[in-house]
């Protein structure tokens, strides 16, 4: 089961929040879904990744998400494009992937390089294949209250590693309704969509960043803590209220002798003291990293079932 294991040494008291367990239960109903379409109407979920430039990280990102989508037996295109690549020509290959009946999603990997703009790409996406859930139109739906309920207006598809995370939470048995929240960072791509969505939820949310004041009281006050700021173990555990849930999303490569490679992965909390003081806490990696793949498996599927007049 996904869901969450205690963890057997009497000196650490979190429960650890098993994302690849969880990832691994949706991933395995999307493939069954995906052949369930396949069988029934003849189509095959597929989606486009388009990587722009040698970002080392975000050529990780893609390859696994291509991996997970042939694992899942769903169909794969990949646009490995050089860093140089006009604008226009970039908006012309998003145009035929729209156009293509095949791919019921898009995935343009942020960030771009700097003389693209990023907003008029993720505005050329249509609605219907924005599986990353960023186009201006899905982030302004995401943000508006109420609104979520309503199938129309509600965002086509919310941001994936944002709501891998509420699906953390939930799995964990915390209770997110009345919950004090704090969301450390506030990127477009986790930080601001995970507070909307904690705050649709009806927690108590605050948004902190680089300039916030005395970061350890006000994260000390957190029923969930969500720390999204990309810096390795910046997350103290003496910050930590006894018994929160914290949600690390943090991916940074340290260098470790001890490995093959060299290097291994931490998130932004510092895992081995606030394992001690949360009542759940995610893992870097297997934690949220898992999820984000997962949620996209998901948001493909759903895609190709609208495309099939499946599902609303
Ligand atoms: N860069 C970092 N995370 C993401 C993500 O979830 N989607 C895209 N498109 N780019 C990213």
């Amino acid at each position: 089961m996904f869901s969450v294991t205690s963890m057997a040494n009497d000196f650490m008291t979190a429960k650890l929040i098993d994302g690849k367990a969880l990832a691994d239960s949706i991933k395995a109903r999307v493939k069954e879904q995906a052949a369930q379409l396949q069988n029934s109407r003849g189509i095959t979920p597929g989606l486009a990744t388009v990587l722009v430039g040698e970002n080392p990280a975000s050529k990780t990102y893609v390859a696994s998400k291509q991996k997970t989508v042939q694992e899942l037996e769903m169909y794969s295109v990949g646009h490995t494009l050089p860093a140089d690549i006009s604008q226009n020509d970039l908006l012309n290959i998003i145009r035929d992937l729209g156009a293509d009946a095949k791919i019921h999603g898009i995935l343009v990997q942020l960030p771009l390089p700097a003389h693209i703009d990023q907003e008029t790409v993720l505005a050329a996406i249509p609605l219907e294949k924005d599986v990353d859930g960023f186009h201006p139109i899905n982030v302004g739906r995401l943000a508006m209250l109420k609104t979520l309920s309503v199938i129309n207006r509600a965002p086509l598809f919310v941001p994936c590693t944002p709501a891998g995370c509420l699906a953390l939470i939930d799995a964990s048995g915390t209770k997110i309704e009345g919950a004090r929240a704090v969301v450390i960072g506030r990127s477009n791509i986790v930080g601001l969509p995970v507070a909307f969505l904690l705050l649709h939820r009806n927690a108590t949310v605050t948004i902190c960043h680089s300039h916030t004041q005395n970061l350890p009281a006000v994260v000390g006050q957190a029923d969930i803590v969500v720390a999204a700021i990309g810096k390795p173990r910046f997350v103290q555990a003496d910050w930590i209220k006894p018994g929160a849930t914290v949600i690390d999303v943090g991916i940074n490569e340290i260098p470790d002798a001890t490995k093959k490679s060299g290097k291994r992965l931490i998130g932004d909390v510092d895992f081995e003291n606030a394992q001690n003081v949360a009542g759940a806490i995610t893992p870097v990696p297997g934690g949220v990293g898992p999820m984000t793949i997962a949620m996209l498996m998901q948001n493909t599927l759903t895609a190709a079932q609208r495309a099939g007049d499946l599902i609303a």
